[in-house]
């Protein structure tokens, strides 16, 4: 995982920004109660999209374990909300007491058995009723809109790496045995996240974890196939996020 303390300063401008924020906002609030009293962001990183989930008697925390990121969040939350340093797997909430649990760009992070405690925990702090909403298939949105790089990559990601932690069938059974229900899904454009094929062929060598472990001779052939494209610093379109949301039941 990046280390978010050095990460913060250009997160949210790496990241898509406000435009980013907003769409994820607005793909949460489709898929949460519309009488959300308390909500919990797991993993609120800077507070770009936490603060708006906010609203008038409406209680919001944010919990991130780096305190770079909360340094950013806190005061944008100031007044509306908090931000407290804790981990998804032990939040600092109390049983039974929310009604949303927020989890944006956390569970393709973090390895399965962080992903099963994670949603054990969010079944936990909510209510009867409440609902869990996350990011799935963060990775493989990036190569599902139709393109020439996507094209690229999505064959060399089937062959070369590992199942993703955030898959949609593996939250689902998770979250099925933690006692929580599928609730919908919804889905969100990645403003600013299309990246070009100079950009991408610097991740595949520096970056990417399955690129990284892979052969260097074939991640040398995923490098030429990208740089052989037109338009190299063109930056191709942004990718649609997915979210699913999970009710507990009783
Ligand atoms: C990609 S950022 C997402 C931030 C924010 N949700 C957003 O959409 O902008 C991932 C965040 O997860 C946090 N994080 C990673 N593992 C965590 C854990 N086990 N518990 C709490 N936060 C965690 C990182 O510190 C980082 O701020």
């Amino acid at each position: 995982m990046l280390d978010y303390d050095l990460e913060a300063a250009h997160y949210d401008q790496t990241r898509g920004g406000v435009a980013r924020a907003r769409a994820a906002a607005g793909a949460v609030l489709e898929l949460m109660p519309g009488d959300c009293a308390a909500l919990v962001d797991v993993a609120c990183g800077t507070g770009i999209v936490t603060e708006l989930l906010t609203a008038p008697g409406r209680t919001v925390i944010g919990v991130d374990m780096s305190a770079g990121m909360l340094a950013l969040a806190r005061p944008r939350l100031a007044g509306r909300g908090t931000a407290v340093r804790g981990d998804a797997t032990r939040l600092p909430v109390a049983s039974r007491s929310v009604d949303a649990v927020t989890f944006m760009w956390l569970l393709h992070l973090v390895d399965e058995p962080v992903v099963a405690a994670a949603i054990t925990e969010a079944a936990r702090v909510l209510r009867p009723g409440g609902v869990m909403v996350t990011t799935v298939d963060k990775n493989s949105a990036q190569f599902e809109t139709a393109g020439d790089v996507r094209d690229i990559l999505r064959a060399a990601r089937r062959e070369l790496a590992p199942p993703p932690s955030d898959g949609m069938e593996l939250v689902r059974d998770l979250a099925t045995a933690a006692g929580l229900e599928p609730a919908g899904t919804a889905g969100y454009l990645g403003h600013g996240q299309g990246r070009s094929p100079r950009e991408w062929a610097r991740r595949v060598r520096e970056e990417i974890p399955w690129t990284r472990r892979a052969d260097p001779r074939r991640v040398a052939e995923i490098c030429d196939a990208l740089e052989a494209l037109p338009e190299q610093d063109a930056r191709r379109v942004d990718p649609e996020y997915r979210l699913a949301a999970f009710r507990l039941g009783g």
